[in-house]
């Protein structure tokens, strides 16, 4: 198994499934022994299912989302993964999803790549074809942003909210290297923007169609997006643009979100 990230509450391996040629992400959700043993395995046991429930639902659905293969939600079980993970925080045991492996790159490094290989090109200006390569540069990314809003769009359709939407939850899939083969890449080469998005990290998600829940979606994706891609930022809209064309009701979300940002910022004010 390789390690590819190890967050706060997972760690995310990739191996294989049924067959060596198969590949697989393994989702572990260790036990945390500063937690009261009683309170650990129910709330863990909780987001493990959230999580897997959610995922089935959305694949029956026809969402973009990647497929459940096997889950043990008990940290006690014999299947619980003890031993496995013995690293250097000493974790021992866990509870788990088996899903498909999404081959791919996550949106937030697709972008930046974007945001260097831009600015690389940059320095090399000085004629008069280059207005309208940046203008054919730009269709691409402003594509990519509206798939990324359809993508939310068709989830919120299926009446799930994700309850924890960044560039790192979304998979450009088939997009040369995987998420662990970042050190591949040469700064100032151009990326592929092409290929489906697809949702990941369901662990927060549940199950709503309110006009609420879903505006706060997006603008937990505006904040994230603003912060993570600065230089993107001015382009969120057409992420919006993406959202308001993938399914009637739509339209209320986003007036919605306009509430939701307005209590944002007053809330910021307020410190
Ligand atoms: N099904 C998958 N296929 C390929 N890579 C994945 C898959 N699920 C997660 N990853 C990779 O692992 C990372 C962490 O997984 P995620 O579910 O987002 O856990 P966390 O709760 O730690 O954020 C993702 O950002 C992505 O790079
Ligand atoms: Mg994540």
């Amino acid at each position: 198994m390789t390690l590819i990230t190890q967050g706060a509450e997972a760690h995310l391996y990739k191996t294989t499934f049924l067959s060596p040629s198969i590949p697989a992400a393994l989702k572990i959700r260790p036990s945390k022994p500063y937690r009261h043993p009683i309170l650990d395995r129910r709330l863990t046991r909780q987001r493990v299912l959230q999580e897997a429930r959610c995922l089935a639902r959305l694949v029956r659905e026809g969402v973009n989302v990647p497929g459940v293969l096997g889950v043990d939600w008990d940290l006690n079980s014999v299947h619980s993964l003890k031993g496995v993970e013995k690293g250097e925080k000493g974790v021992g045991a866990g509870a788990w999803i088996l899903m498909e492996w999404i081959p791919g790159c996550v949106v937030r490094v697709v972008i930046s790549r974007w945001e260097k290989y831009l600015s690389s090109r940059s320095h090399s200006q000085g004629n008069g074809s280059v207005q309208a390569e940046k203008e054919e540069e730009e269709a691409k990314i402003l594509a990519l942003l509206r798939r990324v809003g359809a993508a939310v769009g068709i989830l919120h359709k299926a009446g799930v909210v994700h309850g924890d939407l960044t560039t790192s939850n979304l998979i450009l899939r088939g997009t040369g290297a995987d998420a662990d083969a970042e050190e591949e890449w040469k700064d100032g080469q151009e990326p592929n923007l092409e290929g489906d998005v697809v949702l990941i990290d369901f662990g927060l998600a549940s199950q709503s169609i309110q006009d609420e829940d879903r505006a706060v979606d997006l603008y937990v994706l505006e904040r994230a997006f603003g912060s993570t891609h600065p230089r993107t930022e001015p382009l969120f809209g057409e992420v919006l643009e993406g959202y308001r064309a993938s399914y009637r009701g739509s339209g209320s979300v986003l007036k919605r979100l306009e509430d939701v940002r307005m209590r944002g910022r007053k809330r910021s004010m307020l410190g």
